[in-house]
C-alpha cells in the first residue's frame, strides 16, 4: 500500500445534478422534532396515510410464500394485466398487457425512457417549475432539459404555442405533467390533443407523467393516451395507490419500442420487487379501491381548506390546483429568497414547506410549494401559525 493514491474525481454530469433543497428543511424539522418542537410536516411529497391494509397483507402473503426471487425484467405478467384492464375501466383505453413495463417507481420509468431516447446533446422541453429531477435523468444520458418558463397565464403548464415557439434543432420531444408537480394543474383532452398535434408534426416525442392520477378533485383526469398512442406514459403506485415506499411504477410506451425498452430494463433493473409486484395487484381490488377514494376525498376536502385559507394568508395562487396534493403559491409580497424564508417559518413558527427553488429557476425564489400531505387539524394548526407572522 502507497499513499500516493490520487482518484481522478467524479464525473463532471454530477456536479449538474443539484440536491433537493427541501431535504434541508426536512433534516432540519426532523432534528427541531427529535429536540421536542412541534413541526406541522407540509413538504413531503407523499401520503401521509400508511399503505392500505389489503396490499400490505398481500404482500406479506406474497413473502410467505416464497415471492423472494427475480421476475420478469418487463414486470409479473398478472400485473401488466391488472394494469391493461386499469386503462380499460378507467379511461376506455385498449392498451395491450405487452406495452406496459412495470418498472422501480416512475423514477424507473423516467430512466428507462431518458436511455430510450436521449442521443447526448439532445434536448427535451420541460416546464419551470416542474419535478427537477427529469432535467437530472436528461443529464444524466448526456442530453439536456429545455426549460420553458411557465406561469399562471399557461396554467403553468406547455401548450402548443409554447412547444413551438422554444423548439430547437436539438429538440427531441416535449414533456409534461398532469397533474403536475409542483402546482397541481392538469391538463384537458384538448389540451393534450393539441400538443401532441405539434410535438407530432415535428417528428418528436410526447412524454406525459401522469404520476397524480386518480389524485384530480374537479374532473377525471384524461390519459394523453386517449389522443395520443404514441406518447409515452410514466405512472407509479406511490402517490394514489399509496405505495412510496415499495418503490414501483410502470411506463406504457408505444408497441415498437418494448423491445428496446425491455433490453434496456434487463440490463438496469433485471427486475422489479417481486413482492411488490404481488402487494400491487391488491390495489385494484374492489375492497382497496375504496380505501383509495376515500383518500382521495379526504386530499380533496384538505384542498377545499387549505387553498382559500393560503389565499388570506397573502399568498397568490393564481391557478386552482386541479389535482395531486400540492399549492404551488406566490411568496413575493412576503419573500424574494424561498429557502431562506422556508427555513426562517421552520425555525421560528415550526411549519415545514418547500422553497420553489427546488423546481427550476422560474420565479423560484417567489415561490413556496404547501403539500397537503397532513392531517386537516395539522393543516388548520399551520395556517394559524402562519397568520401570526405574517399577519
Ligand atoms: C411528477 C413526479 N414524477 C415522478 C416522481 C417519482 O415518483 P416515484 O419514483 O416514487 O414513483 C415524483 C415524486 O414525487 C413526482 O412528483
Amino acid at each position: 500500500m502507497t499513499d500516493s493514491y490520487k482518484p481522478r474525481g467524479f464525473a463532471q454530469r454530477v456536479d449538474e445534478i443539484e440536491p433537493f433543497r427541501v431535504v434541508e428543511v426536512l433534516a432540519r424539522a426532523t432534528e427541531l422534532a427529535a429536540a421536542g418542537r412541534d413541526i406541522v410536516h407540509m413538504a413531503a411529497g407523499e401520503p401521509d396515510f400508511p399503505t392500505a391494509a389489503p396490499i400490505v397483507e398481500a404482500g406479506r402473503a406474497a413473502l410467505a410464500r416464497g415471492a423472494t426471487y427475480y421476475s420478469q425484467a418487463a414486470g409479473i405478467p398478472e400485473l401488466r394485466e391488472a394494469l391493461s384492464c386499469f386503462y380499460a375501466d378507467e379511461y376506455g383505453l385498449d392498451i395491450a398487457p405487452s406495452r406496459i413495463m412495470v418498472t422501480p417507481g416512475a423514477s424507473g420509468a423516467l430512466l428507462l425512457v431518458a436511455a430510450l431516447l436521449v442521443n447526448p446533446g439532445d434536448g427535451l422541453l420541460l416546464t419551470d417549475p416542474g419535478y427537477p429531477c427529469n432535467r437530472h435523468f436528461l443529464r444524466l444520458v448526456e442530453g439536456r432539459g429545455q426549460l420553458v418558463p411557465v406561469g399562471a397565464a399557461d396554467n403553468y403548464q406547455l401548450s402548443a404555442e409554447l412547444v413551438a415557439a422554444n423548439w430547437q434543432a436539438n429538440t427531441i420531444g416535449a414533456m409534461v405533467a398532469s397533474p403536475a408537480n409542483p402546482t397541481g394543474t392538469a391538463l384537458s383532452r384538448e389540451e393534450l390533443a393539441a400538443l401532441s398535434r405539434e410535438v407530432r408534426s415535428r417528428n418528436g416525442y410526447l412524454l406525459v407523467d401522469e404520476i397524480y392520477h386518480g389524485l384530480g378533485y374537479d374532473a377525471p383526469t384524461p390519459s394523453v393516451l386517449e389522443v395520443d398512442p404514441d406518447a409515452f406514459v410514466i405512472n407509479s403506485f406511490s402517490k394514489y395507490f399509496g405505495m412510496t415506499g415499495w418503490r414501483l411504477g410502470w411506463l406504457v410506451a408505444p408497441e415498437a419500442a418494448v423491445t428496446e425498452m425491455e433490453k434496456l430494463a434487463q440490463n438496469l433493473f433485471i427486475s422489479m420487487s417481486t413482492m411488490a409486484q404481488y402487494a400491487a395487484l391488491a390495489g385494484f381490488e374492489p375492497a382497496t379501491r375504496e380505501i383509495l377514494e376515500q383518500r382521495r376525498d379526504l386530499f380533496r376536502q384538505r384542498r377545499d381548506y387549505l387553498l382559500p385559507a393560503v389565499q388570506e394568508l397573502g399568498f397568490t395562487v393564481p391557478c386552482k390546483p386541479q389535482g395531486a396534493f400540492y399549492i404551488y403559491a406566490d411568496a413575493s409580497r412576503f419573500t424574494s429568497d424561498s429557502q431562506k424564508f422556508c427555513m426562517q417559518l421552520l425555525e421560528e413558527h415550526g411549519v415545514a414547506l418547500t422553497p420553489g427553488v427546488d423546481f427550476g429557476h422560474h420565479r423560484a425564489n417567489e415561490h413556496l410549494r404547501f403539500s397537503y400531505t397532513t392531517s386537516m387539524d395539522r393543516l388548520e394548526l399551520a395556517v394559524a401559525r402562519l397568520a401570526r407572522v405574517l399577519a
